[in-house]
C-alpha cells in the first residue's frame, strides 16, 4: 500500500507540534507554558492558569479581572437546557450526562459555532468555562434527586461550583475556604497534559472543523475510560475492595504482578512518566492535609500508602518504571470533600477543560493543521466474489 509505519497507540508518533505543555517523563517534569507545575499549584489560581493555557501568558491584573468578569456573566444555563437533565434516569453516571449536556450547548448557543470566526471562538470559550461547573453540579443534583441551584455570581468559579453542588435553595451555604483552595489547586494540576487520549480526541474531532462544544464533548467521553480519567474512580473502588476483603497491600501487589484476572494497580503507570508523576507528589501531600482536617477515611489512605510502598519496592514495578500517577491519591481527597465516587471523573473534566480549549484553538491557529486522518495497514481479504444468501 506504500504505508508501512505502524505505531499502535501513537507510542512513538507525534501527531502535532505544540507550545502549550512540556513534559519530561524521565525526570518527572511538567510545565504549562514554561511555568513549573509546582509553582502554579502553590501560587496561582485555576482561573489564572486557564488564561495562561488558552492565551499563552499569565494575565495582567486588568486582563484577569476582565476574563473573570466575562466568565461570571455566562454561568447560567438556558432554562430549556436545564430540562434536558430530567430525561436522564436518576441512577445515570454523571459523565454521559456531562458530555451530552456539553454537546447540547451547540444546539442552544448557535451564535458561537463557527471555528473560523475568532469572536465566536472566544464566546464559546467563555461559555464553556462558565457553564461547565453549572452543568457538572446539575449532573450531581440530578443523581441525588435534589433541586438545581442558580449560580451565585458573587462567588468565584470554584466556590460557585461547591455551592451549586452541596447547597440547597433556601439555605445559606457556608464555603470552607480550605476546601475551595484545595479543589482549585487540584483543578490546576489537571488543567493540561499535552497529547493525552482526551486532548487528542478534542483535536481529532476539531480537525474536521466541528465546533468547540461538540469537540469538547468528544474529549469528555474519551476521558471517562478507566485507563484515562476514569482511573480516579477505579482507584477508590480498588481501595474500597481491598478494605472490604481484609486483604493487605502485599497480597494485592502480588495479584497484580502475577496478572491474575488482568488486575492492574489503578492509579499507577503512565505512558510518558517513567518517574514519579509530579502531580501525584503534590496530591499526596494535599491528601494528608485535607484528610487530617476533614477526618476522611484514614484507613483507605493507609492502604494507598502501603500499596505505593509495596509497589515501589517490587521488581515488577521497578523494572517497568511504574509510579503513582495523578489519579492515585485524588479520590481520597474528593471523598473527604463529600463527592461521591461517580463524580470524580467529572472533577477531572472540569480541570482539563482549559487544556482542551487551548489545544483546539492552537490547532485552528496553526496553518499546518490538516484534518486528522490516520492511515492503516490492511490485513483483510484481498478480493472475493459475492455469494447469494442461499449459497453461504
Ligand atoms: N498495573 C500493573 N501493570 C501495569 C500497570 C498497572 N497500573 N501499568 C502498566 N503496567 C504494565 C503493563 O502490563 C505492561 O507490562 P508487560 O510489559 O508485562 O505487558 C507494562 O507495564 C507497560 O505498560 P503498558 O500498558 O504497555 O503502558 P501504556 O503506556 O500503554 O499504558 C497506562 C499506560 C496509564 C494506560 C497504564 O499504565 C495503566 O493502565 N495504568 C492504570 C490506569 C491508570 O491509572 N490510568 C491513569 C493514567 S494517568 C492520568 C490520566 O491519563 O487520566
Amino acid at each position: 500500500t506504500g504505508y508501512t509505519t505502524l505505531d499502535p497507540g501513537f507510542v512513538n508518533t507525534a501527531s502535532t507540534s505544540s507550545a502549550i505543555t512540556y513534559i519530561d517523563g524521565e525526570h518527572g517534569i511538567l510545565r504549562y507554558r514554561g511555568y513549573p507545575i509546582e509553582q502554579l499549584a502553590g501560587k496561582s489560581t485555576f482561573i489564572e492558569v486557564s488564561y495562561l493555557l488558552i492565551y499563552g501568558e499569565l494575565p495582567t491584573a486588568t486582563q484577569l479581572e476582565s476574563f473573570t468578569d466575562r466568565i461570571r456573566r455566562h454561568t447560567l444555563l438556558h432554562e430549556d437546557l436545564k430540562r434536558f437533565f430530567d430525561g436522564f434516569p436518576r441512577n445515570a453516571h454523571p459523565m454521559p450526562v456531562l458530555s451530552s449536556a456539553v454537546n447540547a450547548l451547540s444546539a442552544y448557543y448557535q451564535d458561537s459555532l463557527d471555528p473560523a470566526d475568532p469572536e465566536q471562538v472566544e464566546l464559546s470559550t467563555i461559555r464553556l468555562l462558565a457553564k461547565l461547573p453549572t452543568i457538572a453540579a446539575y449532573a450531581y443534583k440530578k443523581s441525588v434527586g435534589q433541586p438545581f441551584l442558580y449560580p451565585d455570581n458573587s462567588l468565584n468559579l470554584v466556590e460557585n461550583f461547591l455551592r451549586m453542588t452541596f447547597g440547597f435553595p433556601a439555605e445559606p451555604y457556608e464555603i470552607d475556604p480550605e476546601i475551595a483552595k484545595a479543589l482549585d489547586m487540584l483543578l490546576i494540576l489537571h488543567a493540561d497534559h499535552e497529547q493525552n487520549c482526551s486532548t487528542s480526541t478534542v483535536r481529532l474531532v476539531g480537525s474536521s472543523d466541528a465546533n468547540l462544544f461538540t469537540s469538547i464533548s468528544g474529549g469528555i467521553n474519551a476521558l471517562w475510560g478507566p485507563l484515562h480519567g476514569g482511573a480516579n474512580q477505579a482507584v477508590l473502588e480498588m481501595l474500597d475492595e481491598i478494605k472490604a476483603s481484609g486483604s493487605n497491600a502485599g497480597d494485592f501487589v502480588r495479584k497484580v504482578k502475577n496478572k491474575e484476572d488482568g488486575v492492574k494497580l489503578m492509579g499507577f503507570g503512565h505512558r510518558v512518566y517513567r518517574n514519579y508523576d509530579p502531580r501525584a507528589a503534590i496530591v499526596k501531600q494535599t491528601a494528608h492535609t485535607i484528610l487530617d482536617k476533614l477526618g476522611g477515611d484514614d484507613e483507605l489512605l493507609d492502604i494507598a500508602m502501603a500499596l505505593e510502598e509495596a509497589a515501589l519496592t517490587d521488581d515488577y514495578f521497578v523494572e517497568r518504571k511504574l509510579y503513582p500517577n495523578v489519579d492515585f491519591y485524588t479520590g481520597l481527597i474528593y471523598r473527604a470533600m463529600g463527592f461521591p465516587t461517580r463524580m470524580f471523573t467529572v472533577l477531572f473534566a472540569m480541570g482539563r477543560l482549559p487544556g482542551w480549549i487551548a489545544h483546539w484553538r492552537e490547532m485552528h491557529e496553526d496553518p499546518a493543521t490538516k484534518i486528522g486522518r490516520p492511515r492503516q495497514i490492511y490485513t483483510g481479504y484481498t478480493e472475493r466474489d459475492y455469494k447469494d444468501v442461499t449459497s453461504r
